[in-house]
């Protein structure tokens, strides 16, 4: 793979996934690590001045205004090659039920959940078909070499095994990010382009709470990018995965 994006990349899942990109037996060239405050953002700032790879980028998928810059600054670096890989990977939670979950909780989540997903897959849109074009070998098959985004979603968003009213909002946020990535898939497989929801575990950072989730960071990630390799064709697009490789039901 040449090149990769996360957004949300300054702590949590975010942040592992840069560091395990760069410890592929076989790491991208290029690894774009997305975040609201790069000069806040201490970690990324140190791999970044190890690692000629990674370059700290200001994205807040909230704020249409920051994402031109940035697809700017991906698009000089990349060139005729594109950028191979999207993970759409911020997120926010909020716990409230059906009955007391605030209003402007549920407009903030699908601020950054949802509607920061699209419009950040319509900005390196062009850039990710270009990828799907570029190529430098007969193998046409869909893939994460070649092209691809993956929305971080969340069981918590499948409607099938739902089994609770917390978190309303951030459910409702996921369910429709699941069904945008659906459309994403549709929409994009004329452009070999692939698109999967994936989820992560329940995973020890500040969203799944460090003392209480099972699933470390290194393995909740470790287990998302074997997943997505072995994600090849057509058939393996348009679903939602999880972690260990099992796809989910919506
Ligand atoms: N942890 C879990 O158990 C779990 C389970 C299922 C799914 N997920 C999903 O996994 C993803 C990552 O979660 P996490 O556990 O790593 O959460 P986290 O530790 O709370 O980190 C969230 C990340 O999202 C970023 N973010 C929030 N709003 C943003 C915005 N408007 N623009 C850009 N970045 C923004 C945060 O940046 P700041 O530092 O600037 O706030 C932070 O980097 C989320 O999509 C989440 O829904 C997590």
């Amino acid at each position: 793979m040449f090149s990769v994006l996360v957004t949300g990349a300054n702590r949590g899942l975010g942040l592992t996934f840069v560091r395990q990109l760069l410890n592929l037996a076989k790491p991208p060239e290029h690894v774009f690590a997305c975040c609201r405050s790069p000069e806040n953002a201490a970690d990324l700032q140190t791999i970044a001045s190890n690692n000629p790879a990674v370059k700290v980028l200001k994205l807040d998928v909230a704020n249409k205004l920051t994402y031109k810059d940035t697809v700017h600054d991906v698009e000089q670096i990349v060139g005729d090659q594109g950028l191979n890989l999207l993970i759409n990977n911020a997120g926010i939670i909020s716990r409230g039920n059906v009955e007391n979950a605030s209003t402007e909780d549920m407009e903030r989540l699908y601020q950054v959940n949802v509607v920061g997903t699209l419009g950040v897959t319509q900005a390196f849109l062009p850039i990710l078909r270009r990828a799907a074009s570029f190529t430098n070998s007969d193998d046409e098959t869909m893939s994460i070499e070649k092209s691809a985004i993956v929305n971080i979603s969340s069981i918590m968003g499948s409607i099938t095994l739902n089994n609770s009213s917390s978190a309303v909002a951030y459910r409702t946020s996921k369910a429709a990010l699941n069904m945008l990535t659906n459309c994403m898939s549709i929409e994009f497989a004329s452009y070999g382009v692939l698109a999967v929801a994936m989820h992560p575990g329940w995973v020890q950072t500040d969203m799944g709470g460090v003392d209480k989730a099972p699933v470390t960071p290194h393995e909740s990630v470790s287990g998302v990018l074997a997943t997505l390799d072995k994600l090849k064709g057509l058939d393996a697009s348009g679903k939602c995965y999880e972690y260990t490789g099992r796809t989910l039901p919506w």
